[in-house]
Order: C-alpha cells, then structure tokens, then sequence
C-alpha cells in the first residue's frame, strides 16, 4: 500500500468492508491521519462517485462504486493468478490505452499488467482508423504480454482474445453474439467490440504483446458520432441495463487468463474450434480488403494459425490481414 495515497488506502479499507460499517476512528488509527482528513477523503471520493453512507455513530460504509473505475473494486473476488495482479493502470483520460501500455512494457510493465481509461481522446483502431471511446461508459483496456513464443505465433493471440471475450459476453448476459474475422464482436449486424494487438520484438523474439480491447458497454446511439450509428452496438442497447464496468472486467482478466494458458499450454487448436463454433463463416461468401487489393470469394476453413482459406473462383488464397464482409 505504500504507493498509495490516503484516499486509495480509505477507498481500499472501505472495499475490505464492503457494504459494512468501518468506524472514522478505526481508518484514522490504521492511517495515522486525523478524522477530519478521514471524512475529507470520504467527500472527494464521495464527489467522484462513489455511493458511501456515513453516520456519526457507525462510521462510514461503501454501498457501491457506482461504476466508477477503480483498482480495489476489480480485485475484489478477482480468480486470476496474472492479470490484474500487477500494475492496474486507470487514466480518466488518454490518447489511447495501446500507447499507455505499450510505454509501460517499454519501461518493463511485467506481464499481467492493465492499462484501462475513463476515455480516449484517440482510441486506436485496426488499420489506422479510430475507435469511438466516449467518455465514463465502455471499456477500453489494455494488457501486457510477455509470452515466450516464436513472432510468427504471435497473431494466434488475436484469435485467443476473441475467444476469451466472446466467453465475457456471454457470462454477463450477451450470449447471442458473433466473432467475426478476426476479432471483432457482432450483435446482428452491429459492432459490439473490437480488439488491436500490437507487438514490438524482432524477427527472432518477441519483447512484448499489447492486446487492447474496446467493448462498447453502456453507451447509447447518441454517444457515436452520427456516421458509426448505423453499424454499432452495446450491452445497453441491448440489455437496457447498466452494465457495471468493473464487474465487466474483472470477469474479462479471468476468461483472458484461462484462454492464455489454454495457448501457452500448446492448446491452440482447441481454442481455434471454438472460435470456429462462434464465428459462422464457413462458407459464407465475403469481399476481404486488404492494404492494395479487393477481392471476393467462399470461405472454406480457417487454417491452424486463424488465417483464412477463400476459394476466390477457383484460386486458393490465405488471407491473414486486412477486413472482410459478409456478401
Ligand atoms: C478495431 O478496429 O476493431 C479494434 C479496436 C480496438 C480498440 C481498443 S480500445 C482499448 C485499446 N486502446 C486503443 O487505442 N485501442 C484499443
């Protein structure tokens, strides 16, 4: 707890007490600080939005974190032994969690380690576009990965992520969903979330992996710009409830965690059949843009590394980059 300052360690002893009363007088005692500090921290964090009843005989209890992000509220009853262990860094405002993450690895951020925002001012997209991230509603998180795996393994861990959060979908409440290749997540027609690994090593080794991972929670259509309206989605829209986003992803670091070690254990195949399950593309006739070309063609599988195998009018082609749609 050292690197904390007061109003962390108040927050942090009153999320050990959950829902329970913790006398001013105990929490001035353990943090050497006067009552009347104690009850200047309980108003800012009160002002921040956390819902905490105070009374003059019983002392201050925490009712909820309102959705307010917060490390403590994501440890809480977290199953992993990795991720969300490590740093848990929250920013109310960023460019974008993929560079916040990526300057921590720099640094040497331990695998395990979290990057996660209220907002970005610029949230990254696949192939250079930008990713809509309103402020106070969804997610936007980021992880450092250290996996000691060859670099052309590497782009299997997209296909990991995806898995692992089409499995947070359905445990909070989002069963009906699609993956669609290579990562994104579809409700109907609509995006619901999307992923962007990055990755900096060299041809032999990998230094480090970013997965960053946007989930559009609880915002509404107005929260989109006018021209992603018509093809965007979010837990909202569709649950009409609010979704609390550190409950979200808590239950994301342990699917994460679970689907890694599945990948790290030699396992990939397996979670490649799931996908497969999820995704619903065999067949299917689609157009795949890529950097300098556009062609169409039926998908006849996937191959071991997730990359796809199109019959484009009688030529086989393995597609592993770029976007594709549904014709
Ligand atoms: C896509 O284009 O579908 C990928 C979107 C990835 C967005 C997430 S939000 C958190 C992380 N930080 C970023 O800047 N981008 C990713």
């Amino acid at each position: 707890m050292d690197n904390y300052n007061n109003r962390d360690k108040i927050l942090s002893i009153l999320y050990e007490s959950f829902n329970q009363w913790v006398s001013g007088e105990d929490i001035s005692r353990k943090l050497c600080i006067s009552r009347t500090a104690v009850w200047k921290n309980i108003n800012i964090l009160r002002d921040a939005g956390y819902l905490i009843e105070s009374s003059n005989k019983s002392g201050h209890r925490l009712i909820s974190s309102n959705n307010v992000l917060n490390e403590f509220a994501i440890k809480r009853g977290l199953s992993t032994s990795v991720f969300g262990r490590k740093n848990i860094l929250i920013f109310k405002s960023t460019g974008s969690t993929n560079i916040e993450a990526f300057k921590l690895a720099t640094e040497g951020g331990a695998e395990g380690s979290i990057v996660i925002a209220d907002k970005q001012e610029s949230g990254k997209g696949r192939m250079g576009r930008l990713w809509s991230s309103p402020s106070g509603k969804n997610i936007y998180v980021s992880l450092i990965l250290r996996p000691e795996i060859p670099p052309y393994l590497a782009p299997r861990l997209t296909i990991v992520s995806a898995v692992a959060l089409s499995d947070t979908l359905i445990a909070s409440g989002i069963p009906a969903h699609r993956i669609k290749w290579p990562n994104d997540i579809l409700v109907g027609d609509k995006k619901l979330s999307g992923i962007l690994t990055e990755m900096k090593g060299d041809t032999d080794s990998i230094e480090f992996i970013i997965i960053g991972m946007g989930v559009n929670l609880n915002s509404s259509l107005e929260d989109f710009p006018t021209e992603l309206r018509n093809t965007v989605s979010s837990f909202y829209m569709i649950l009409n409830r609010i979704t609390d986003r550190n409950d979200f992803l808590r239950q994301l670091l342990s699917c994460f965690e679970k689907y890694y070690n599945l990948f790290l254990a030699g396992e990939f195949s397996t979670i490649l059949s799931i996908w497969k399950e999820r995704a619903d593309i065999i067949n299917r006739e689609i157009k795949v843009q890529q950097f300098n070309e556009i062609f169409t063609g039926r998908v006849i599988d996937l191959n071991e590394d997730g990359n796809l195998i199109v019959d484009s009018g009688g030529t086989i082609r393995t597609v592993n980059s770029g976007d594709i749609n549904y014709l």
